[in-house]
Parts: structure tokens; sequence; C-alpha cells
């Protein structure tokens, strides 16, 4: 029996890049495979690779746009309407973006679509989660996070650069974790972050220009592969020694032993932020 036969993954932005190649490792392992996009051209050819890997079974696909709260909301309302079970929930979609850029619902673009939208889908799916006997959750954060400066007061981000609204989103995703972690301890649910490192993948690409051309052939050509990248995320998803293990950061396949100084006003505050922002909680 494959390591992952039986249990139901869903992997967000699994349409490209990083996303892509974890869906497609995991399929490998055996696991039913639930592949996010927004795109379904793109999506059905995610689809197609993964039927070829599953000897023909086309995997489903669930269809919907992270930058507006309705269109989350209906996916996973689409969700748990199936009777699909879900045990794996890889959180990985995300952007960068060189220009302030609003989401459906006026938020700052990055913030709205790396960290709201995570948060919006783990809350709408945690009963989900919870009825499987051992699920796990994966967000993809990056260790941009360690720069960050995230002012609570200064959501709408007006004075924007391309490397504030990125770096806040993944330490809101990295907040995200350990505090869902501690809120959720003794539930039988392991919520982990992983950064993936550098990956060469389409990351960027939509910011078409002069900076962009510039740094395409770093990011297609000097950065390791999406596959190799995968692995870290893989090893939280599917490791036997790491289900134990909740409210971890993880890179380069190891948990680092303190990603950060918690400052449990920040997590609360940020909480409840994200909870009236999507309108969701546990
Ligand atoms: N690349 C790096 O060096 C690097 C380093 C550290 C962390 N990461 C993180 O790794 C994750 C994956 O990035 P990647 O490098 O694989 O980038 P990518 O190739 O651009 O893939 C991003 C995925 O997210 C999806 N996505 C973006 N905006 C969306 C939206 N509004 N609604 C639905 N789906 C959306 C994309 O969909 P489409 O296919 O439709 O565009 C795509 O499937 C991100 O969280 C990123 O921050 C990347």
């Amino acid at each position: 029996m494959s390591e992952l036969e039986g249990k139901v993954c869903l992997v967000t932005g699994a349409t490209d890049g990083h996303g892509r190649a974890v869906a497609r490792c995991l399929a490998r392992l055996g696991a039913d495979v639930v592949v996010h996009g927004r795109n379904p051209e793109k999506c059905d050819a995610v689809q197609r690779e993964i039927a070829a890997i599953n000897g023909g079974k086309r995997p489903d696909a669930l269809l919907c746009d992270l930058a507006s709260r309705a269109s989350i909301d209906a996916a996973a309302s689409e969700y748990l309407a199936s009777a699909r079970p879900l045990d794996i929930l890889v959180n990985n979609a995300g952007l960068v973006s060189l220009h302030r850029q609003e989401s459906a619902d006026g938020f700052e673009l990055v913030l709205a679509v790396n960290f709201f939208a995570m948060f919006q889908l783990t809350m709408r799916l945690w009963p989900r989660l919870q009825a499987s006997p051992a699920a796990r959750v994966i967000n993809v954060a990056s260790d941009a996070y360690r720069v960050a400066k995230f002012d609570l007061d200064d959501l709408a981000l007006e004075s924007y650069s391309v490397a504030k609204s990125y770096s806040r989103s993944k330490l809101a995703v990295v907040y995200f974790t350990l505090e869902l972690a501690r809120r959720t301890a003794g539930q039988g649910i392991s919520v982990n972050a992983v950064d993936p490192g550098p990956v060469a993948s389409n990351i960027a690409a939509n910011n078409p220009g002069f900076l962009y051309s510039l740094a395409r052939p770093m990011i297609k050509y000097l950065f390791p592969s999406a596959e190799r990248a995968a692995r870290t995320a893989v090893m939280v998803a599917t490791e036997p020694d790491v289900a134990a293990v909740s409210g971890g950061y993880f890179r380069s396949m190891k948990q680092r032993k303190k990603p950060l100084e918690f400052d449990p006003a920040f997590g609360e505050r940020l909480w409840q932020i994200a909870s009236d922002a999507t309108g969701t909680q546990l």
C-alpha cells in the first residue's frame, strides 16, 4: 500500500511552481489530491498530469479566486457539501506584487491572498479536518518574515513597497501558524509552516516589465527546481516523525528551533483582524 493511500490532500495554488510540484509528489505517494486553482485551463493541465501519475484517475479541482472573500466562501461551501474528507491541507498559493493593488474586498492584495485567504479557507474547512483521524495543515511561508515590520494600524499600506507587503504577509502566516497550533492543541490536527527556500517558479510573473525581465533568469535558472523545493512541504505533510509537531517552522528539511519571539498581544490582534476581514472564526 502506498504511503498516502486513502488520504485526501487539498493543495492551493496547485496550478504552478511549488504547489504544482507538491501536488504531484503527494499524488505519487498515493494521495487523492484535490487541485486548487483560479484558472480552469491551468487546473485542467495539472489534473491531466496527476491523472497520468494515478493510472488515469483524474483528480478533482476546486476553483476559486483567493483575492475574493465571496469566491473562497463558495469554494469552501462546495468542498463541505461534498462527502470528500480532508486529511492534508497545503495552503501554498501566494504572490508578490511590485505595485500596490487591492483585492475584490478592498484589502491590500498581497496580504489578502497570502494571509487572509489562507485564514478563511482553513477556518471554513476546519470541521472537515477535525473529522480526519490525524489531519495536517501546512502553511507556505517564507524567510522574508524575518525582516518584516507589520504595523497593524496600517493594513492599507499606502506607502507601499514589494518588500514591505510580501514580508508582512509572511510574518502573518508564521503568526497564524503558531497561534492556530496554540488554540487547537489537543485536537489531533498538526499545523506547521514551511519555507520552500528559493523556487524556480513563475512567482512575480504577474509583474511584467524591466525589473521582472532582470529577475526572471535568476528565478528560472539559478533557483532550485520546484520539485526539489517541494521536498520540505512533502516531508511535513507525510513524515510520521513530524506528526507530533504542531506550531513548527521548517526550512531545508529541518525544523527551526525558535522562528521568532512570539508576542501574544500581536498574535491575538492579528487573529481578530483576520477573523473580521474574512467573517470566519474557529
Ligand atoms: N518562488 C520562491 O522563490 C518562493 C520562496 C519562498 C516562498 N515561496 C512561496 O511559495 C508559494 C508558491 O509560490 P511559487 O513560487 O510556486 O509561485 P507561482 O509559480 O507564481 O505559483 C503561485 C500559485 O498561487 C496561485 N495564485 C496566486 N494568486 C492567486 C489568487 N488570487 N487566487 C488563486 N490562486 C492564486 C497561482 O495561480 P495561477 O497559476 O493562476 O497564477 C499559482 O498556482 C507562495 O506562497 C510563495 O510566497 C516562494
